[in-house]
């Protein structure tokens, strides 16, 4: 089996990159072929230098022509911690073929505006006791993509959105790369699949694993045929 060539858009810290960068390992599966920042400045850009994965930073992120240049050939699209929007002539380019991580369980606490702490603020606001991680497929609208992939973690009552933050995110560094690594598998099917979680979805005690079930059509529930 080829790897499937994934590239990956960033605009901050890189924790997400990193997590795909450890767990992709040899990359018999998927490799990371690039990664596009949409700023100069984004330490996600020194991860990848270290990995020795080509970089590209966009001068104009709104430019689709631009942005289907930078990604290049790559099968799969990934957008860790992306904060840019992806024009619609890109994702109409990459139909099905890019994915998002978001640090809640949507449709909830998603949309316009809602990134990074805010998330959480709103979380804890709403007085929810879950929230988590969703991978998402990428379409016109902000956060409103096919569900790829979804971990659940508490809400403590003493949470603050920094301590609500961290255990999302240990969950987010889990579930990326598990469900890249499915999708690679499947060999990135035309259509949205649906990745459910074996066993329990629930984080026992302070332990956090992710185990993904093959996937099955998000339309008809049946087995995807990719
Ligand atoms: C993550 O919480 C991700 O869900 C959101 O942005 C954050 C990126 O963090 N889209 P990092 O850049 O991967 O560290």
């Amino acid at each position: 089996m080829t790897p499937v060539s994934v590239a990956v858009l960033v605009s901050g810290g890189g924790t997400n990159l990193q997590a795909l960068l450890d767990a992709l390992g040899g990359g018999a599966v998927a490799r990371i072929a690039r990664v596009v920042s949409s700023r100069g400045d984004a330490a996600a850009l020194e991860r990848a230098r270290r990995a020795g994965v080509p970089v590209e930073v966009l001068t104009d992120p709104a430019d689709p022509a631009e942005l289907v240049r930078a990604v290049g050939d790559a099968g799969l699209v990934v957008l860790a911690g992306y904060l840019k929007r992806v024009p619609p002539a890109a994702v109409a380019r990459f139909r099905w073929r890019v994915i998002n991580i978001h640090p809640a369980l949507l449709p909830a606490f998603g949309g316009d505006g809602m990134y990074g702490r805010r998330v959480h603020e709103a979380v804890l606001a709403s007085g929810a006791a879950l929230s988590g991680a969703t991978v998402h497929y990428v379409d016109q609208e902000y956060d409103r993509g096919p569900i790829l992939a979804q971990w659940p973690v508490p809400v403590r009552a003493d949470d603050t959105p920094d301590s609500l933050a961290a255990r999302v995110l240990e969950v987010e560094h889990r579930l990326l790369p598990a469900a890249v690594l499915a999708l690679a598998r499947l060999g990135v099917p035309e259509r949205p699949v649906r990745l459910s979680v074996r066993g329990s979805t629930f984080v026992t005690g302070e332990t956090v694993a992710v185990d993904l079930d093959a996937a099955a059509d998000w339309r008809t529930g049946g087995p995807a045929d990719g």
